[in-house]
Parts: structure tokens; C-alpha cells; sequence
């Protein structure tokens, strides 16, 4: 049975792409910049799918995908309660939720502070924890911008090399969370597919 996996679009499509080729998967149409969102390799045993990020859980858990890899974070975030399992950590796309601020300039953590964040949740679970009463502006992206402008005092967002943040002289103040990249699957699938997905595991690992 041929196997469906949804990939996040980005890094860790890239990332996972190359671990399949190299473990002898030929995808024909395929090419890092294309456009095509759905491609199956030469002996359509795998078809894949890229989605961005936060879609990855919602086509897994409807059965429109069997597996799926997506950062932890946005499992997290944005998938927290899907009904889906989690079987594998790929131990790629490393990276830590961190709370960051201007580099230099002391921020009062004693006072209401407003925070900048693609991830509310985390965040505010995290300042919550931690007896912080927080404002929290949702942004979608560039959220290393938030403090420069003036509208939020830090951010909560994902550091992984820490370059973005050192490029807009933001440092961080202190990290609290790790992720990395999951395989995540649907239930059903897990039952009915179980060798083939064991058989993805395995060239994924290799
Ligand atoms: C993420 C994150 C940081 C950056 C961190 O953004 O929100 O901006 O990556 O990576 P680094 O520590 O290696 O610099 P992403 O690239 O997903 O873009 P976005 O801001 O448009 O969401």
C-alpha cells in the first residue's frame, strides 16, 4: 500500500527530500524550487505533500495524509488536542522558544511587559507558569521587529542559529523550551500501514 506523507513547506521539506533521496527514493518532478506541491516517487510507494506548517496535524488527523513531519513547536502552537501520533523524533530542525529583547536595555520583568509572538500559546502558558501577568500581540512573522518598533517590550519566538536575532540587535534574555522535528500519524493509518510506515522510519533514519 502506498504510503501519503505531508511535509511542512520549508525547511524541514528540504531537510526530509534529501534524507529520502538519499536513501534511494527517486522523485522524478521534483526539484528543490519547484512550485508542484504533490509529486510521488518512481515506484509510487510515496506520495508526499507540502502544506504549510500548521496544516500538517489538520491533514493527518482527517486521513488526508497517513504521515506527517512538522516541528514540534507547531504541534504545540497550533495543533495542541489533534487526534493523531506522535512516532518518531527526526532529531532535525533543532531549535529553542526563547524570550528576547533589545540587546543592552534591562527590561523590568516585574511589571506587565507586552510580548510579540507567532506562538501565544506557548508564550503565554510560559508567563503564566512563571506568575507574569503579560499582554500578548499576535504577529505572523518577523516578529524580531516588535521591539524595535515599539510594539512589545520582548518576543517569544523559535531561535535556532540565533543569526536573525543578532542581525536586528535583539539577544536573548532566556530560553525555556526545545523542539525538534516529529513524524506524526494518523491513528487509522498506523493500524492498516504499519509495515510501510516502519519502512519509511528506517529510510528516514538511514
Ligand atoms: C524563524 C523565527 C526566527 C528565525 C530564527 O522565522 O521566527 O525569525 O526563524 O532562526 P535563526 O535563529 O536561525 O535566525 P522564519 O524563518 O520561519 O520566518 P518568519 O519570521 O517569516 O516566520
Amino acid at each position: 500500500m502506498a504510503i501519503h506523507i505531508a511535509l511542512a513547506k520549508g525547511r524541514i521539506h528540504k531537510a526530509v527530500m534529501k534524507f529520502l533521496q538519499e536513501s534511494g527514493y527517486d522523485f522524478p518532478t521534483y526539484t528543490m524550487d519547484s512550485r508542484i506541491l504533490i509529486f510521488e516517487d518512481a515506484t509510487k510507494s510515496l506520495k508526499v505533500t507540502l502544506v504549510k506548517s500548521p496544516d500538517v496535524a489538520v491533514y493527518v488527523e482527517r486521513g488526508a495524509a497517513d504521515v506527517g513531519i512538522v516541528g514540534e513547536d507547531v504541534l504545540a502552537e497550533d495543533s495542541a488536542g489533534a487526534d493523531v501520533y506522535e512516532i518518531y523524533d527526526l532529531g532535525i530542525g533543532r531549535c529553542r522558544m526563547a524570550v528576547a529583547g533589545i540587546a543592552g536595555q534591562k527590561v523590568d520583568m516585574t511589571k506587565r511587559i507586552t510580548i510579540g509572538t507567532k506562538y501565544p500559546r506557548i508564550a503565554r502558558k510560559y508567563f503564566e507558569e512563571n506568575h507574569h501577568s503579560v499582554d500578548i500581540v499576535k504577529l505572523n512573522g518577523s516578529v524580531e521587529l516588535a521591539p524595535i518598533v515599539g510594539l512589545s517590550d520582548v518576543i517569544v519566538d523559535i531561535v535556532e542559529t540565533g543569526n536573525t536575532l543578532r542581525a536586528n540587535g535583539l539577544e536573548v534574555i532566556t530560553y525555556f523550551m526545545d523542539f525538534s522535528a516529529r513524524l506524526i500519524c494518523n491513528p487509522v493509518s498506523f493500524k492498516l500501514k504499519y509495515d510501510e510506515i516502519q519502512k519509511l522510519i528506517e529510510a528516514i533514519k538511514r
